[in-house]
């Protein structure tokens, strides 16, 4: 029988993994510096999929404040997913899907009404992740990353 991965949150001395699944799986790169900050200001949404001891994937996400865009004027907390990947080794077993619904219970107790991120709009595999968890896009940022290639903000609701 194939073994589960279990979810947990980041630690600090998991950060030489967090970087390299990052590494091998975007184009899009940070800092130690970044990574460890997010996980000091948001360490419920910064959640790793683990198999065996080795990283399967994470998501590491940062609740900022916003106009409201749902009709009600003010101010809003939303949680955005800065970065979410899963080694190429591990695709298509659900560890996406269990992370994201993982981090957006930590933006619930970061009291954020709203999630949201930024994906190429030619993300296939991505975009149909996020339409599978009710995300749904809200629109498109013209040459968004650094290549000039156009990004999606997908947005969903909170309970
Ligand atoms: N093609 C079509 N649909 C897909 C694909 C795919 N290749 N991958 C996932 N999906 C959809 C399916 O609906 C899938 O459900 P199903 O398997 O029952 O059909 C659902 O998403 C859930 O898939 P998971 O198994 O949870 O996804 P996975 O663990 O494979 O990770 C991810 C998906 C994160 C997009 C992975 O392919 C990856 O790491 N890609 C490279 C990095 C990346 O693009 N990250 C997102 C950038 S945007 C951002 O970070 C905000
Ligand atoms: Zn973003």
């Amino acid at each position: 029988m194939e073994t589960q991965y279990n979810l947990r949150k980041f630690v600090p001395n998991d950060l030489q993994a967090v970087m390299q699944t990052n590494r091998v799986c975007l184009p899009e790169n940070y800092t130690d510096f970044f990574f460890v900050d997010l996980h000091q200001r948001f360490p419920e949404t910064f959640i790793l999929a683990e198999e065996n001891g080795k990283i399967l994937g994470y998501i590491m996400c940062r609740i900022e404040v916003g106009l409201s865009n749902m009709g009600l004027g003010g101010l809003m907390r939303k949680g955005h997913v800065v970065s979410i990947a899963v080694i190429p080794q591990a695709r298509r077993r659900g560890v996406a899907q269990a992370v994201i619904k993982k981090a957006l219970e930590g933006m619930q107790y970061y009291r954020a009404k709203q999630a949201f991120l930024e994906v190429r709009v030619t993300n296939e595999p991505a975009i149909a992740l996020y339409k599978k968890l009710d995300f749904e896009i809200s629109k498109t940022i013209n040459g968004y990353y650094s290549d000039g290639e156009d990004a999606y903000v997908m947005t969903k609701k909170l309970a």
